[in-house]
């Protein structure tokens, strides 16, 4: 809309509404979060229907002084007239609410579509790339409390080619978004994210970073996924020291390089159901996460692992992650409770190659680049729906139940994940292993396991 539009329009808001101190939500564009149908389940009850919707993350928000003629956010931070100091910037600035649509976020019952691309009144596509949060009727996150339980969703990665990355993934974000007295908004707004990469960001945790911090805490991604390729992974952190590569598990990379795309044993042209279920040493929703086990469902019918021991992350393939808490870290967070997380995003700098190309997807390590995906493929979108969470075994109806969890703590343990498509040529104790870019050795020698330190580098550690 016009700035002049724009003005008559804040002039007509602040006649209507008298201004309230603090970093209030503006009134321009109303804040409305889709609803979204999510359900809770217990092996006794059933599922539960969950009155929950999403909401549009802080940063995409417009942050705006008060006649609506300047912005609040600059390219590299705040605006230091307007935004000295925390309670000043709250007194200047409003945020406002978003219009959901041309952010690329639709829901329809219990599905919810995120579009990378979105064609503008001008005609012209921009790059929203959103990323919002499940949020509850008291206007706070979900805390989704997983440890010892399993979530499971239905997914549509069918337009999204290389280079691309639907996910959906935990963070663990305060509840409120970090509302307090000068962030009225808090999780109604957006507020609080963290990740365990530590994003610097303008706000932390609802509060002016004027320190410019990193936003670190645990971070479990469920689903970082395209067309060709995907990966889980836990990233624990202890305060600010976060495990940014994580032990994550990627059946290409681990050697089963048909087993994930289309028209593979899981065939991504086609929605499916993804399960993944958070173990413990005990079998309670309070013991020691043991193991972090992932199966599918399409067409009805169970889709076999892609590793023998079962498509899974065991507590000692996280030895690398000890440091940061490890895979018994991730579970505490897990059983405080996380924020669901969808996102949908490319990359400009490493186009996604740590992802789907190289030693760990089939991609070319240039396809992934946002400009070809815009060129090719600018209809690029994910579904995902009947998200469901609660007790192991509850949350989908598969006829036979479904992999035995228990069953495989026994068994798999024989299974080393990394080492068992090995070719005879491995790596050395601290030698690269991957990146983007390597076309070297991917096996370490045992007892070493290729950790991914960045996009670019890879060390048998
Ligand atoms: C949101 O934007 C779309 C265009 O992307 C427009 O058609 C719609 O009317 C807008 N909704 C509101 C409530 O302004
Ligand atoms: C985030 O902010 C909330 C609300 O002010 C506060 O209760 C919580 O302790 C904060 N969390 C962190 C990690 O600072
Ligand atoms: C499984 O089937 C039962 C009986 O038909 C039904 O009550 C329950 O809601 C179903 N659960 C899920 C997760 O679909």
């Amino acid at each position: 809309m016009g700035r002049k539009m724009l003005q008559g329009l804040v002039a007509t808001a602040l006649a209507a509404f008298p201004l309230v101190n603090g970093q209030q939500p503006g009134s321009l564009t109303p804040e409305a979060h889709p609803h979204l149908a999510t359900w809770k389940c217990t092996t006794s009850g059933g599922c539960v229907q969950q009155d929950t919707s999403v909401v549009l993350d802080w940063n995409y928000r417009w942050f705006h002084n008060a006649d609506g003629s300047t912005s609040c956010t600059t390219s590299s931070g705040v605006d230091p007239t307007l935004c000295p100091d925390e309670a000043t910037c709250s007194k200047n600035c409003f945020v406002e609410g978003v219009n959901y649509t041309s952010s690329g976020v639709a829901t329809s019952g219990s599905a919810l579509t995120l579009k990378q691309y979105v064609k503008g009144s001008d005609g012209k596509t921009n790059s929203v790339s959103p990323r919002a949060y499940l949020l509850g009727p008291d206007g706070n996150y979900v805390m989704l409390k997983l440890l010892g339980q399993e979530l499971s969703f239905d997914v549509d990665l069918s337009t999204l080619p290389c280079g691309e990355n639907a996910a959906l993934y935990l963070s663990e974000m305060d509840a409120t978004g970090g509302r307090n007295e000068y962030n009225k908004g808090g999780a109604n707004y957006g507020s609080g994210y963290c990740d365990a990469q530590c994003p610097v960001q303008n706000w932390n945790n609802g509060t002016l970073n004027t320190a410019r911090r990193g936003s670190c805490c645990n971070e479990m991604d469920i689903l970082e996924a395209n067309a060709k390729a995907n990966a889980f992974t836990p990233h624990p952190c202890i305060g600010d020291n976060c495990d940014k590569g994580g032990c994550g598990f990627n059946p290409y990379a681990l050697g089963y390089k048909n087993y994930y795309g289309p028209g593979f044993t899981l065939d991504t042209s086609k929605p499916f159901t993804m399960i993944t279920r958070f173990v413990t040493n005990d079998g309670t929703t309070t013991g020691s996460l043991n193991e972090i086990r992932r199966f599918y469902v399409q067409n009805g019918k169970t889709i076999a692992s892609a590793a023998p021991g079962g498509d899974t992350i065991k507590a000692s393939a996280c030895s690398s992650a000890a440091s940061y808490g490890g895979l018994a870290g991730m579970g505490a967070a897990l059983g405080r409770g996380m924020v669901l997380t969808f996102s949908i995003w490319n990359d400009n700098s490493g186009f996604m190659n740590w992802l789907d190309s190289g030693s760990n997807g089939p991609c070319s390590d240039t396809e992934g680049n946002p400009a070809n995906i815009l060129a090719n493929h600018p209809d690029t979108h994910v579904v995902l729906s009947n998200i469901r969470w609660g007790d192991i075994g509850s949350t989908v109806n598969i006829s036979g139940g479904g992999p035995n969890p228990s069953a495989s703590t026994t068994s798999a343990a024989t299974v080393p994940t990394s080492t068992t498509t090995a070719p005879a040529h491995a790596q050395t104790h601290w030698g690269q292993c991957g990146g983007n870019g390597w076309s070297g050795m991917t096996a370490c020698a045992s007892p070493y396991t290729c950790t991914v330190l960045n996009p670019y580098f890879s060390q048998c550690l």
